[in-house]
C-alpha cells in the first residue's frame, strides 16, 4: 500500500510518519496492510530519511500536482497540510487557498481515481466557539470564530459528503491543541500552550499572554499520533454515516501548566516564565471550547493522557536535546 501524508514535513505530520514506519503493516479500515511507500508531501523537506518514504514537495492548492500525487496504489490518505489559525486569520486568501481550495483539490483527485481511499482529515476544535454550552457535546453545533476554524468545518462537510457518495472513506477528527510542541512555533495563536513548558525547559525566557486561569482542551502528541491510528484502523461501519468526531483531550488552566513545569523542572525553571497580558490574544482565546464530553470518541475507543504532568514527562522523554536544566 502507499500511503500520503499532507503537510508531512510538519510537526503532527513527521510524528505521525514516524509512528507508521514503527509497523510493518497498518490496520486500514479494519483490514492489516502492509506499508510499501509513504509519500511526505508538503511545502518543506521532510526531515525522515527511510527508504519507504518519499518526500515531495509542492503546493496542495495546485491540482496538477495533487493529481501526481495521488494514485491507483494510494490506499490512505492522511490530509495534515493547513496553514493554521493564526496566519489563516491574518491572511485570508492564503487560508482559502491551502485549507479550503487544497482540500477540495485532494478529494476530487481521490474521486477521480474512483478507488475510494481511506481519507483521514485533521480538523480542529476551533469548529467551535463564541457562545457556548459549559462543556462541548457530540451533539453540539459547530459555529467557528474565525476563518480557520470554518474552513476546517468547510472540509469536514466535504469529507463527511464525499464518504456519503461512496467516493471515499472519510474521517476528521476535531484534534485539541497538541501541547507540547517541540521546536519553533507555527503560526498558531494557541502557541503559548507550548512555549510556557517548551521554552523554560530550553533554558529560555517566555511569556504567558494571557490569565493563568485560562483553560483550553489539549492532548498529547503521542497521544494524538495514537488517535489518528485509532481512527484509521476502525472499519468503516464502526464510523457509521457521521464522520467527524470530537477527540478526548485534557482541560488545562495555564496554572496548571505551570505548576507542572515547576513540579518537573523546579521553580528556577518555571520563573523564565513571565506574565504579560495581550488583550487581543486573551479576547481570542475566550472564544475556544475547553470543556469537551467526548462521549462517542470514548465509546469508539479513542483515549486521552491521563494528566498534564504526564504530557510534560512525555515531552521531556521524547525530547531529550531540547532539553538544558541545570
Ligand atoms: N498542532 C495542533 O495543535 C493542531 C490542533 C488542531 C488541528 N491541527 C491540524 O493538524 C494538522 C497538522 O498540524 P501541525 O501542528 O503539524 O501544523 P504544522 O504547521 O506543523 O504542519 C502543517 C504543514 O502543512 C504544510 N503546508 C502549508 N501550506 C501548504 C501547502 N500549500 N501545500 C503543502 N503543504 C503545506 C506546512 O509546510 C506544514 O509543514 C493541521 O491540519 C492542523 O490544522 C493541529
Amino acid at each position: 500500500m502507499k500511503i500520503l501524508v499532507t503537510g508531512g514535513a510538519g510537526f503532527l505530520g513527521q510524528q505521525l510518519i514516524r509512528a507508521m514506519l514503527g509497523h510493518a503493516s497498518l490496520d486500514v479500515g479494519g483490514k492489516p496492510m502492509r506499508i510499501d511507500r509513504i509519500v511526505c508531501f508538503d511545502q518543506a523537506v521532510g526531515a525522515i530519511t527511510d527508504p519507504r518514504v518519499t518526500n515531495v514537495v509542492g503546493d496542495i492548492a495546485d491540482a496538477a500536482t495533487v493529481a501526481r500525487l495521488v494514485d491507483r496504489d494510494t490506499a490512505l490518505v492522511a490530509h495534515l497540510a493547513a496553514v493554521v489559525s493564526g496566519t489563516a486569520e491574518a491572511d485570508f486568501d492564503l487560508g482559502m487557498r491551502v485549507n479550503l481550495d487544497g482540500t477540495r483539490a485532494l478529494l476530487e483527485r481521490c474521486r477521480a481515481l474512483g478507488q475510494q481511499p481511506l481519507v483521514l482529515f485533521s480538523s480542529s476544535i476551533a469548529v467551535f466557539g463564541g457562545s457556548l454550552p459549559p462543556v462541548v457535546t457530540d451533539a453540539t453545533t459547530p459555529t467557528p470564530q474565525g476563518s480557520y476554524g470554518t474552513q476546517k468545518l468547510i472540509g469536514e462537510l466535504l469529507v463527511q459528503d464525499y464518504t456519503r457518495k461512496g467516493f471515499i472513506d472519510g474521517r476528521s477528527l476535531r484534534v485539541p491543541t497538541a501541547v507540547v510542541r517541540p521546536g519553533r512555533p507555527n503560526g498558531a495563536a494557541s502557541g503559548f500552550a507550548s512555549n510556557i513548558i517548551r521554552d523554560p525547559l530550553a533554558g529560555l525566557p517566555t511569556v504567558l499572554p494571557v490569565d493563568p486561569a485560562t483553560e483550553m482542551w489539549v492532548a498529547s502528541p503521542r497521544a494524538i499520533v495514537a488517535m489518528f491510528l485509532h481512527a484509521i484502523a476502525l472499519p468503516g461501519a464502526d464510523w457509521g454515516w457521521h464522520r467527524s468526531l470530537n477527540l478526548p483531550g485534557l482541560t488545562a488552566s495555564m496554572a496548571e501548566e505551570l505548576a507542572a513545569l515547576r513540579e518537573a523542572a523546579g521553580e528556577r525553571v518555571a520563573a523564565l516564565v513571565s506574565h504579560q497580558p495581550d488583550a487581543d490574544i486573551m479576547r481570542l482565546v475566550k472564544t475556544w471550547a475547553a470543556r469537551f464530553d467526548a462521549a462517542r470518541a470514548r465509546a469508539l475507543g479513542f483515549t486521552a493522557d491521563r494528566d498534564f504532568p504526564s504530557i510534560v514527562r512525555a515531552y521531556i522523554d521524547d525530547n531529550p536535546a531540547a532539553i538544558k536544566l541545570g
